[in-house]
């Protein structure tokens, strides 16, 4: 069960102050802590990442839990903790996590479920899913809607971070994106360069990311046993409609 999302040193180190402006992903933060605020028992984050989501919910007396594959993402969310809150997080993967304990809400915020290629991968995670949530439970996640022109357009090594990731030290991203039409997968990559020790350095990082049509995900979802309750078209939860750019998926057990 080979996994392609290995993310390397610079994609973890550089992640919060990349992410950190984005504008749409400010709103999905409010979208999950509310969902979360509003959960009424135990919350599992399935790819919890450095923790964008996961600590303010904590901070919020969420009673929260986190897996994550990534070895680098765990240890980097795990230095910001205390270590009494360790036990919360633990290096798992989607596909075959096991925790021994029902949540009844699971999320998976910002294009996690993107990072599964096959359908058998996604059956496999979503079927982890259901069966760690309690009945009646529901797990919501995002995925970009596909824009047709964006699909087609290729991306050669734009730039789409220019600032500082320390005071007085330069941070550019670039990004690069390659369709394969054949596997419905956008094939990215990231191309850093930073200022370090009077130094200018570089890492890439090249990624494939899944795109999923509407009617795929929902077929997908109710495949696992879930009820798709709602789609939104965004995290203001408006109506989906042919401008939107997400899919946010409310599916219940
Ligand atoms: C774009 S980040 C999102 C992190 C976090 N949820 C957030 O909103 O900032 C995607 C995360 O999913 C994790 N991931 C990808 N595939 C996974 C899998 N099969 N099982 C668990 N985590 C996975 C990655 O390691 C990464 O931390």
């Amino acid at each position: 069960m080979e996994s392609k999302y290995k993310y390397n040193e610079a994609t973890v180190r550089f992640y919060d102050v990349v992410y950190e402006d984005f504008g749409h992903l400010k709103k999905g933060l409010e979208f999950y802590s509310q969902e979360i605020k509003k959960a009424g028992g135990s919350v599992l984050e399935v790819g919890a990442g450095t923790g964008r989501i996961f600590i303010p919910a904590l901070k919020q007396s969420a009673d929260i839990y986190g897996i994550d594959q990534s070895e680098l993402m765990i240890e980097k969310l795990k230095s910001k903790l205390d270590p009494a809150e360790h036990y919360r997080i633990s290096q798992q993967d989607a596909r075959n996590f096991n925790l021994e304990k029902k949540f009844k809400l699971i999320v998976s915020p910002f294009r996690v479920f993107q990072h599964l290629l096959t359908v058998e991968d996604q059956l496999m995670a979503l079927g982890r899913i259901y069966d760690h949530l309690e009945a009646g439970g529901y797990f919501i996640f995002d995925l970009f809607r596909p824009s047709l022109t964006r699909l087609v357009n290729e991306v050669n090594d734009s730039l789409e971070f220019d600032g500082e990731y320390e005071p007085g030290k330069n941070l550019k991203r670039y990004y690069s994106v390659k369709p394969d039409y054949l596997n419905q997968q956008q094939n990215v990559e990231f191309r850093f360069v930073w200022d370090e020790d009077g130094e200018e350095k570089t890492s890439t990082y090249a990624f494939p990311m899944r795109y999923y049509f509407r009617f795929e995900a929902e077929h997908l979802v109710a495949r696992a046993g879930f009820k798709l309750e709602h789609i939104y078209g965004d995290f203001d939860r408006n109506e989906l409609c042919n401008k939107s750019n997400e899919f946010v998926l409310i599916c219940r057990k």
